[in-house]
């Protein structure tokens, strides 16, 4: 495989961004070599700089889910381009994609969209503070809220990744309010409460965990955490910037049928543009200015490009049987994994739901990111490499999930399924 084009472009990418790159997992560092360098993108493949063709499965770390570059995404932004690219104004697009989210999403009444989920988190927190009264919030282990000093406590993906405790430059006053819990300990959460009754503002989760590797929630740990939640009168979050539209079409939360107080949302709802939401009860979102007295804002929040690219996306996924297919086809994806692994002889445990997927190689099962830790990551590097030299893209990270997309044939599942079956049996 020649990748000297990637290798020249990255070396000097060093000398101008930090790591050469502008968001950390993306640099290989636990994987190890050099990352790779797209050229372009189109439905489940990627093509870098030297010409190599990988069957992608990232999705641009979610947004992908109809395949990248979808014609009728494509077209629908070429006819909103043509009007301008941001207004700073309300318009019609906004409520036609606050429309279709809050059709969908059990939780949301009413939305409010920002730039990035790290934007939607942050406001979250703020709105759940405002709501309550209330300073403490309850985060678990493994659970990642994008980048704010306050979510930087046992935080995943690329914090876990590089195996960093936390940020320096968070003061401690700011995190001294995050309380955590390890993730499907319900017993821990009641702990929480116990010893802070009237304090804590609430609790947010990844419904099912994408940024510890891919873990999903115990039977009745959702139930429990709305149980809790409700004694002490504390809100319960979402954070599907991850599930959202992806675990099933109104999100983790329709999938499992637990109505949290507040969502957040990204990825999937911008259609590959930068877009975040947060959104709940009516009653909680008045809260959020001009309505109310919460301050947050965005400059280029609700740009038309961004919605009409939600727009289309949330329309193609609405069509009848997409979910299926992304369940089958996922399910099939990782069944494979795990019966490669299993014939070279090597401990994995794994699982899918819907477009999501994941495994880690070790025994399990994986509950929590205490137990994901046990996984052979120096093993998980190797794979990595020699499924790069098969054209297969992953997660450069033994702690991300796997994202499929519509544009995954029977045939791209196949052929992965075979590159699996080669490289375990080369790092066996
Ligand atoms: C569950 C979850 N929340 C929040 C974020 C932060 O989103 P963004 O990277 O758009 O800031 C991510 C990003 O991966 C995420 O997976």
């Amino acid at each position: 495989m020649n990748t000297s084009r990637s290798e020249a472009l990255f070396a000097a990418a060093q000398k101008l961004m930090p790591g050469g790159v502008n968001s950390p997992v993306r640099a290989f560092k636990s994987v190890g070599g050099q990352p790779i360098l797209f050229d372009r993108v189109e439905g489940a493949y990627a093509w870098d700089v030297d010409g190599n063709r990988y069957i992608d499965y990232i999705g641009s770390w979610g947004p992908a889910i109809c395949g990248h570059a979808h014609p009728e995404v494509i077209e629908a932004l070429h006819q909103a381009l043509a009007k301008g690219t941001s207004f700073g104004a309300p318009c019609a697009l906004e409520n036609q994609l606050a429309q279709m989210v809050i059709d969908a999403v059990p939780s949301v009444e009413m939305v409010r969209f920002v730039n990035s989920g790290t934007e939607a988190c942050m406001a979250v927190l703020r709105l759940m503070r405002a709501y309550t009264g209330r300073d403490k919030l309850i985060k678990f282990e493994g659970c990642y809220h994008g980048h704010a000093d306050m979510f930087l406590v046992k935080a995943g993906s690329g914090v876990a990744t590089l195996g960093l405790p936390d940020s320096p430059g968070v003061p401690s006053s700011t995190t001294a309010n995050t309380l955590t819990a390890p993730y499907n300990d319900l017993e821990a959460v009641k702990e929480l409460f116990a010893a802070n009754p009237d304090s804590i503002a609430g609790v947010i989760l990844e419904p099912v965990v994408g940024n510890a590797g891919f873990i999903p929630p115990d039977f009745g740990f959702l139930e429990g955490l709305r149980e809790l939640t409700n004694e002490y009168g504390a809100l319960l979050v979402f954070d599907e910037v991850m599930t959202g539209f992806r675990i099933a079409y109104g999100g983790a939360q329709a999938k499992f049928g637990v109505t949290p107080d507040l969502t957040t949302m990204g990825k999937v709802i911008g259609g590959g543009l930068p877009v975040g939401a947060y959104g709940g009860r009516a009653e909680i979102m008045a809260m959020v200015a001009p309505a109310g007295p919460m301050y947050q804002a965005g400059t280029l929040s609700g740009n038309p490009l961004a919605m009409t690219a939600g727009i289309k996306t949330l329309e193609l996924l609405k069509q009848p049987g997409c979910y299926e297919q992304l369940e089958a086809r996922t399910k099939r994806l990782s069944n494979g994994i795990q019966a490669a692994a299993q014939a070279a002889g090597l401990p994995i445990c794994g699982s899918s739901i819907s477009a999501m997927f994941g495994f880690f190689l070790c025994e399990g099962p994986v509950r929590n990111f205490e137990e994901a830790k046990s996984a052979d990551t120096t093993r998980f590097a190797k794979l990595h490499r020699a499924m790069l030299e098969r054209g297969v893209y992953l997660a450069p990270s033994a702690f991300e999930a796997g994202f499929t997309s519509l544009a995954h044939s029977e045939a791209d599942i196949d052929a992965t399924i075979d590159a699996f079956r080669e490289s375990f049996a080369i790092i066996a």
